[in-house]
């Protein structure tokens, strides 16, 4: 280790195929047996992985993401074999729920074990664990023999990485490697349901929605911010892990919520008071807001200032779009990035406007 910040190191970028799986992976494993970090893909979004159980190696994954302390890891498993070593109790909801979502985008917090560190649990009685859907990690997780805290592999704060380009641009020079296995689908983390509350809490929104939870194992809280925008809840404190800030862009993001082309028409007479302010702005839009400002000729000729989501009724894509977006639209020197909230809540509806929210300075309901 060099620098005190975890910086320096050189990062080895490795492209998984098929032909190089096998060495590729037992490769990164060695890596992870020594105590290293390495940052690949999920089904959901890149995450950066080291050796869960050993509270050097967690250390590392705080100082490379700049993670304040505190916050808690989950852990990424291979097997349900898996979950003896680092969890206490398993209440039959979790059985259900795993029967129905593993592997897959679904975080159960349970009661952790001795094994656990303080560090990797933030120092809370529980800790989250899942098992994802996607050949690299579900390899070096068996490969490594260990399980693998995992968070985003994004700088803290910073939108989560959905393709290895994003996990550099945040990280070259601060983990050992990075396995490029090309673009997640979904786009944005996993559900993650909180199992040591009874009812459980949904703690953040995801691809594993409300009702399919309900459907496996009854009544089911929502416990994040704005969940009561979504269902008359009210949540008026951020529960445990939930406290710390997530997808801010350094632009400052004004987000308008609301039911279509109102929405629309709010983004124009926004863009057009902060225009006539001489500020820049950029536009993360759904194809609807784009073809309603083209109409009014409110669409500049500059595309660089459009990232489109895609469909209104297509929220899945947007979700997958949404931190590529962000992050683009953030390396372009603007002002402000108008967004756009007037996706269905349908599919990763919620879990796209709870991002968008969470990105947000400032929002607008029309
Ligand atoms: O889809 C995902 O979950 C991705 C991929 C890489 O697996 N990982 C991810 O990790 O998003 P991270 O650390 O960025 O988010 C994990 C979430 C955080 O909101 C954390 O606070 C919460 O799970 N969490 C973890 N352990 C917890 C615990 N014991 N109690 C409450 N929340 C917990
Ligand atoms: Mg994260």
């Amino acid at each position: 280790m060099q620098a005190e910040n975890g910086s320096g190191i050189k990062t080895r970028v490795f492209r998984v195929s098929d032909e190089n799986f096998d060495a590729v992976l037992e490769e990164a494993a060695e890596l992870i047996r020594k105590g290293g970090t390495v940052a690949f893909p999920t089904e959901t979004v890149y995450g950066l992985g080291a050796d869960g159980l050993l509270p050097e190696a967690v250390r590392k994954i705080f100082e490379a993401k700049q993670r304040p302390p505190g916050n808690p890891l989950s852990l990424l498993i291979h097997s349900r074999e898996d979950l003896q070593q680092i969890v206490r109790d398993v209440p039959e909801n979790a059985f259900k729920l795993m029967d129905a979502f593993w592997p897959g985008p679904l975080t159960l917090v349970l009661e952790k074990s001795d094994s656990v560190p303080a560090i990797t649990s933030g120092n809370l009685p529980s800790v989250g664990v899942r098992m994802p859907d996607h050949r690299i990690p579900l390899e070096l997780v068996k490969r490594a023999g260990r399980p693998l805290a995992a968070p985003s592999a994004n700088l803290s704060g910073r939108p989560s990485p959905s393709s290895a380009a994003h996990v550099l641009a945040d990280l070259e020079g601060r983990i050992d490697a990075v396995l490029d296995g090309g673009a997640v689908t979904i786009g944005v983390e996993s559900t993650v349901v909180d199992l040591t509350a009874e009812p459980p809490v949904v703690l953040r929104p995801g691809a594993i929605g409300l009702e399919a939870l309900e459907e496996i194992i009854g009544e089911v809280r929502l416990g994040y911010e704005n969940a009561n925008e979504a269902t008359g809840e009210i949540s008026s404190e951020k529960r445990a892990g939930q406290k710390y800030g997530h997808y801010t862009p350094d632009t400052a993001v004004v987000l308008v919520e609301g039911e279509g082309d109102q929405v629309s028409e709010k983004i124009g007479e926004l863009a057009g008071i902060f225009q006539k302010d001489g500020l820049k702005v950029g536009f993360l839009l759904s194809e609807e807001s784009a073809s309603f400002l083209n109409s009014k000729g409110l669409r500049s000729e500059d595309s660089e200032e459009w990232f489109l989501l895609g469909g209104r009724e297509e929220p899945d894509m947007a979700a997958r779009r949404l931190f590529e977006g962000l992050r683009i639209l953030d390396l372009k020197g603007f002002d402000v990035i108008l967004a756009d909230g007037s996706f269905s809540n349908t599919g990763l509806g919620l879990a796209l406007l709870n991002r968008l929210k969470e990105a947000a300075s400032t929002k607008f309901e029309v």
